[in-house]
């Protein structure tokens, strides 16, 4: 039996993907609600496949708990946070569960640790636990998750994946696990490279994607069409940009990589820099969003509105989203006004100026931020009307009143 702690975006979809597989799962979640909420039938986010997966893995006796279990081989999929001060990851939570599975955990049983660790975290915080509670017969493993949200269901099934061991042995048993679903490659190494690998592929994108952010940046001082120079420099075939926008928000890309600046704070410099452009780039929208006022002589900020609060498409995860950064900065300028913000993907109330309903959203408004490129709105610009729109993410086209980045 597998007993998945941690039910959340990553948690849910795993141990409901290895119940449907024909692996017995129970899943523990210490949050008694969402336990309740599994338990009474319902999803508790939204995500294409997820509830279609979620009736075959019930079908499959797949069961749900706030109880630990006694049990083969344990998940644990809770949060990583980073400290926002040093930057450097926040165990608390893994250090938690790894405590209670290990209070419960039977003699030579697997201990994964599926959430997202800076490089030494299992060997400083995790390790040491075992060896207090007189448990070194407990396997460690780093099983890492590279899901994107949007498309959870097909890349846990599709995605190559990454087992760190320290025994081979075992580290072969945890990818037999995996591959009940996986019909990626699964990698087997230790688990320090396993828990590297991970935040050096978000690290990678947070770089790639702040390189064209400043090229951005260049390009509008420059009089030159950013997504243009990227789509031709991406013909060279050994050129691969990712496109610039808003910022960087999610669980994960603007976040992992600040664990190796907080872990190595000497050495990661370039990476620290590319992190302070992402960070620097709902300020710029912002910029443009007064410089497409200035020109239509619009002075009243209650004028402009934001559209989408997640940090992507057709999600419902508001997580870090640079709506969020920008509503901050926005704050301190307008001194307590709330803007008017829309995302029809967010139906709880996040900030204070939200609306429900594109109608309401567009009353009063001349100027739209889009921030989001829902399908609502995506290649649409007739669906606010004939108003001015800031467009980050250049996905409403071409047109007189579209400013771009
Ligand atoms: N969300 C993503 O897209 C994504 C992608 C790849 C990797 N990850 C990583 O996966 C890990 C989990 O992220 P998430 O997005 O699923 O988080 P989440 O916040 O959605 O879910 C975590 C769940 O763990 C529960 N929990 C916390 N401590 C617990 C404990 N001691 N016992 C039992 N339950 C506990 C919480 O109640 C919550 O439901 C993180 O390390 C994250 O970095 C996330």
């Amino acid at each position: 039996m597998v007993n998945v702690i941690g039910l959340g975006y990553i948690g849910l979809p795993t141990a409901l993907m290895m119940a449907s597989h024909g692996v017995e799962v129970v899943g523990t979640d210490y949050n008694a609600e969402l336990v309740a909420t599994l338990n009474a039938g319902h999803t508790t986010f939204k995500e294409e496949g997820l509830d279609e997966l979620f009736a075959k893995a019930v079908g499959a006796g797949v069961r749900f708990t706030t109880e630990y279990q006694v049990c083969g081989t344990y998940i644990v999929s809770v949060p990583t946070p980073y400290d926002k001060v040093d930057k450097k990851i926040d165990p608390a939570y893994v250090v938690a569960a790894c405590e209670t599975v290990l209070e419960v955990a039977p003699e030579g049983a697997v201990l994964v640790v599926e959430s997202t660790v800076s490089p030494g975290t299992v060997d400083r915080f995790v390790r040491p636990l075992l060896v207090e509670a007189g448990r070194e017969d407990v396997a460690l493993v780093h099983a890492p998750e590279r899901i994107i949200p949007g498309n959870m269901v097909g890349e846990l099934l599709r995605n190559n994946r990454t087992i760190g061991a320290d025994d081979p042995e075992v580290g072969r048993r945890v990818a037999e696990l995996y591959a009940s679903f996986c019909q990626g490659e699964i990698a087997v190494t230790d688990v320090r490279t396993a828990e590297m690998t991970k935040v050096v592929e978000n690290t990678f994108r947070a770089v790639n994607i702040a390189f064209a952010n400043e090229l951005a940046k260049v390009c509008r001082v420059g009089g030159m069409d950013v997504r243009e120079v990227i789509r031709i420099s991406n013909k060279h075939p050994r050129v691969n940009i990712l496109q610039p926008g808003p910022g960087v928000g999610g669980h994960c890309i603007p976040v992992d990589p600040w664990f190796l600046v907080g872990d190595y704070p000497e050495t990661a410099n370039f990476i620290r820099l590319a992190l302070q452009t992402n960070a620097s780039m709902p300020e710029y929208v912002l910029r443009r969003a007064h410089e497409a006022m200035a020109e239509h002589g619009i002075a009243d900020p209650a004028k402009v509105g934001i559209y989408g609060l997640t940090y992507k498409e057709d999600v419902d995860d508001v997580r870090e989203s640079p709506t969020l950064q920008m509503l901050e900065s926005v704050e301190e300028h307008l001194c307590g006004h709330a803007v008017k913000v829309y995302d029809p993907w967010v139906e709880r109330d996040v900030v204070p100026g939200q609306v429900h309903s594109m109608e309401e959203f567009l009353d009063g408004l001349e100027v739209v931020v889009v921030m989001v490129g829902h399908s609502q709105v995506k290649g649409r610009p007739e669906a606010f009307g004939d108003r001015i729109l800031v467009d980050p993410r250049d996905v409403m086209g071409d047109g007189e009143n579209v400013y771009k980045l």
